[in-house]
């Protein structure tokens, strides 16, 4: 389904933490290939390193070793104001426990996402409300977070991530603090937008009945890709 078009690879990645003199190899010699409209899960135990993987998809963080490339870019040689811009551009991340602005109504949770983008857009606010009717919010335009339930507070952080029409949307556990039900539904979500969109995603996960749905896993054990 997915058009065989490199958006990231990972060439050798490693990367490695220390908690004092402890040395922690939480990724080991990862290559990676994803490609455009790619709609992938990542699986595998605690610890395994599903996290460490997605903030060096997301660029939050560096590989202590090997290279990433996005495109023909090594982000690596960016200067951090460029890194700043094209994460912008680029990518659109989704978090766990949702991330929204507290004090700001779902539309202009989603709204900031754009006006951090292009700067201050009378169409932003109009922008924003169109989407999130699109993903089934249109009665919850201006509520806050803490008067919507958690799948329609996970619709609002899909919205914020979709808005600036990112290439790929990256989620650590997006599922995690949601029901299961509901976590199915979000996921069903996500594929539909892979679909009539064209957003690549990637995801980690620990639910089974999700995994069943999704074509493309990558299992990681003890920090390597497990063949
Ligand atoms: N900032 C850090 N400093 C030191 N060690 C870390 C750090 N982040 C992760 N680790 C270690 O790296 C390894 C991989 O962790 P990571 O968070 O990537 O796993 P995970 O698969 O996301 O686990 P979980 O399913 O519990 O979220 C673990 O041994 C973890 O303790
Ligand atoms: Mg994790």
């Amino acid at each position: 389904m997915s058009e065989d078009k490199k958006l990231i690879e990972f060439q050798k990645v490693n990367k490695t933490y220390f908690l004092g003199t402890q040395k922690i190899e939480a990724l080991k010699d990862i290559d990676l290939t994803i490609n455009n409209q790619d709609f992938i899960a990542i699986i595998g135990p605690s610890g395994s390193g599903k996290s460490s993987m997605l903030n060096l998809v997301s660029f939050i963080d560096e590989p202590s070793e090997g290279k990433i490339l996005y495109g023909d870019i090594n982000v690596e040689n960016l200067k951090d104001k460029d890194i700043a811009q094209f994460r912008s551009n680029k990518i659109g991340i989704i978090f766990q426990n949702f991330n929204l602005i507290p004090v700001f109504s779902a539309t202009e949770n989603v709204a900031l996402a754009l006006q951090i983008q292009n700067g201050n857009n009378k169409e932003n606010i109009e922008k924003s409300k169109e989407l999130l009717n699109e993903l089934g919010l249109g009665n919850h335009l201006n509520h806050r977070p803490n008067y919507l339930s958690g799948g329609q507070k996970q619709r609002v952080a899909i919205a914020r991530a979709l808005i600036t029409n990112p290439e790929i949307i990256i989620a650590d556990e997006p599922t995690s603090a949601l029901d299961s039900k509901t976590g199915i539904e979000i996921i069903d979500l996500m594929k539909k937008i892979n679909e009539t969109k064209k957003t690549t995603f990637i995801f980690s996960t620990h639910d089974p009945r999700i995994i069943n749905q999704v074509e493309k896993t990558i299992e990681l054990i003890d920090g390597q890709i497990k063949k």
